[in-house]
Parts: C-alpha cells; structure tokens; sequence
C-alpha cells in the first residue's frame, strides 16, 4: 500500500513539480512517508518546488511535544526530503480563531491542493472532522470525541496531558483538492472500510462524504480489505 501510495506521489511531482500537497499524520501514512523519504535519498524524487499543507494540529501542544503533529510530520519526513515550503496549523498559537483563518487563506494563496493524503479514524473522521450534525467547511478549532481521545491516547505517556481539542481543517479545502487519495490500513479498520463501499452517505461518517469527489482513490492493506 505505502509503496502505490509513494508511486502518486512520484508521479504527482513529476508531472508537476510546484504540486501542493496535503498530508495526514497517524500510523497509516508512515510506510508511504518511510518509502518517499527512501527514493529521495536515492535521487528519484525531488520536492524542491512542492509545498504541502498538513490537515491538522492539536491544540494546545508544543511543537517539541514529541505527540504534536509538528514533531511528526518533521520526524517522518520533512527532516528527510525537501519540500520548498511546509504548513502545519500552529498548535502555539494563542488566536486560533484567526490561525484557522490564516490557514485557509494560506491554501488559497498556494492555488488549492492537487494531492490531498488522507488517513480515516475508527469512527470515520478525517483530519479532525469528527462525525457530527454538521459539517464545516472551514479550518476550525474542534473538540475531539470520546472514541478518538482513546484511540489515540495510546500515544500520550501515562499522567501526560492529553489535548482535548484541534484545529483541523474542514471540507471545503478537502473538497477543493484536485485528487484524493485514501489510506486504510489494519484490521481495525476493516468495518469502516466496508462502509465507504456501501455507496451510501452515512451523515456520521464524515468519510462517507467523500463519495461526492470527482477524483477519489482508495488504497488499503490486506487487513483493511478483509472486512
Ligand atoms: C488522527 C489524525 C487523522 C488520522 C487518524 C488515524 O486522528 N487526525 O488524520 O487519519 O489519526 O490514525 P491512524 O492511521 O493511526 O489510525
């Protein structure tokens, strides 16, 4: 999976250098992030032009906080490849009302996004747009649920802080994105999954939404799939 994944990626840059790409955190992306990070070091990629913008942030965290998505993304692969410019929503910010409208403002400058990365939750968010009435088009400051909080408390040391809240962005700019490509990965997956191929809008699974683009791929492991 990570290395088709990596394989969009490479043609992506290659057809157009100044791609902007949006990309997601969580174990999913790590393979592709491992495998993109590989074939730069062996001189098959070049981002030199390519800017990318990440779906989200806690907040509040510290950019050093090894669980920010900050520490991640440079980590896994922004240390290791050379992306021309880097965005991630700031979780430091003491305005994020006007942090989110800055980083919407920011996406449009850069023209959209041609590649949007994107993982999906146990209960089907994407980004931090976790299942609800309504849906925001918009980046915002959102409360996490219960069941994302304990999934991905197993991230967080015992006693540590964990944030209960994030700033993510909503599905306009998702929607904007020229291409979608959809990673899933574990048996833990697998009933979610099954879902998104039932060719139904479930209105709490925000995944679902994604039925309505023009240009989604799905990409899932042997695990995921078996569901
Ligand atoms: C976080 C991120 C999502 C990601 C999800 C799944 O909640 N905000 O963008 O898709 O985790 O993570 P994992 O791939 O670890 O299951």
């Amino acid at each position: 999976m990570s290395y088709a994944a990596a394989d969009v990626f490479a043609r992506q840059v290659a057809q157009k250098p100044d791609s902007v790409f949006g990309l997601a955190t969580g174990s999913t992306p790590i393979g592709l992030y491992d495998e993109l990070a590989k074939r730069y070091s062996e001189g098959k990629l070049d981002f030199s032009k390519a800017k990318s913008f990440n779906l989200d942030e806690y907040y509040p965290i510290k950019r050093t906080h090894e669980q920010s998505y900050y520490y991640f993304m440079n980590h896994y692969l922004f240390d290791k490849v050379n992306f021309a410019e880097t965005h991630i929503p700031d979780g430091e910010t003491d305005n994020p009302e006007q942090e989110c409208v800055d980083y919407d403002a920011k996406i449009k400058a850069a023209g959209g996004v041609d590649l949007q990365l994107l993982g999906i939750g146990f209960n089907g968010h994407v980004g931090f747009n976790e299942p609800s009435s309504t849906y925001m088009m918009r980046t915002n400051l959102t409360d996490l649920t219960n069941s994302t909080l304990e999934a991905n408390s197993r991230f967080f040391s015992e006693g540590e802080i964990q944030p209960t809240t994030a700033l993510t962005i909503g599905f306009g700019a998702i929607f904007s994105a020229k291409k979608i490509l959809l990673l899933i990965s574990g048996a833990g997956k697998a009933e979610i999954a099954k879902k998104l191929f039932d060719d139904k809008i479930y209105t709490d699974i925000p995944a679902s939404l994604l039925l309505l683009h023009p240009d989604v791929t799905v990409m899932m492991d042997k695990a995921a799939a078996e569901g």
